[in-house]
């Protein structure tokens, strides 16, 4: 199966998309992390990509264009794909609809996990990431077993630097300018899965499983 995941930012992407992957035995592909894994190893795209990271911007379309073709070519991919974070802007969306094309490739789902404004700055604020493997947890709503540390890997517990009030309040209003157009893209494109992501994380596990069933 090839699938989009999209919402806003805290919607609970990463988070879906971990269990996601395994269940399905698809590639997991988040822009973000692979954002991030460049700023740890110090590339200069990394470098780059800090700065409008850093503020809650958007890093420019050609850039992460690049990255996901030559991403979405790798054999890793042909077990299918679930990726999460891209498109996010409609230029992003038709390059996508491209290079698939160019690949032979066709998308099976977009799923759109869909929670209110006023839930997220509460999630993101209360974010803490493993530095092992990624995974996301929060301090109240999916706190990790025991404190500071990963459940699965064990990994130290870090808050993101974007995750401030100022850069979640950037990146909130940039996904409702450029980003939630494309809802109405993929409804078009008959692929929209709408999910209710203001539940508790299992729930909206089950829905979007069930959509791709139905
Ligand atoms: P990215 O890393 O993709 O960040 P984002 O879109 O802002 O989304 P998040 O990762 O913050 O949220 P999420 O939906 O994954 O939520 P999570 O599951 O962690 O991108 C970062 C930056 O990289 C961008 O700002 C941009 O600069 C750049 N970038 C990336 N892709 C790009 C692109 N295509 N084009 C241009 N630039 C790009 O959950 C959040 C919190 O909520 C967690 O604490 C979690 O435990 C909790 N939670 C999850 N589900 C629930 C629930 N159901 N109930 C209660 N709490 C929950
Ligand atoms: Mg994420
Ligand atoms: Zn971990």
């Amino acid at each position: 199966m090839n699938l989009l995941i999209m919402g806003p930012p805290g919607a609970g992407k990463g988070t879906q998309a971990e269990v996601l992957v395994k269940e399905l035995s698809i590639t997991h592909i988040s822009t973000g992390d692979m954002f991030r894994s460049a700023i740890k190893e110090g590339t200069e795209m990394g470098k780059k990509a800090k700065e409008y990271m850093d503020r809650g911007e958007l890093v420019p379309d050609e850039v992460v264009v690049g990255m996901v073709k030559e991403r979405l070519a790798m054999s890793d991919c042909a077990r299918g794909f679930l990726l999460d974070g891209f498109p996010r802007t409609l230029p992003q969306a038709e390059a996508l609809d491209d290079t698939l094309k160019a690949l032979t490739i066709k998308l099976d789902g977009v799923i759109n996990i869909d929670v209110p404004r006023e839930r997220l700055m509460a999630r993101l604020t209360g974010r803490r990431i493993c530095k092992g493997c990624g995974a996301s947890y929060h301090v109240l709503f999916n706190p990790p077993k025991n404190e500071g540390k990963c459940n699965s890997c064990a990994g130290e517990l870090y808050q993101r630097s974007d995750d401030n009030e100022e850069a979640v309040s950037n990146r909130l209003d940039i996904y409702e300018s450029q980003t939630q157009p494309l809802i109405d893209y993929y409804v078009k494109a008959n692929l929209l899965k709408n999910i209710n992501g203001d539940q508790e994380i299992k729930k909206v596990l089950d829905d979007v499983l069930v959509s791709l069933k139905g």
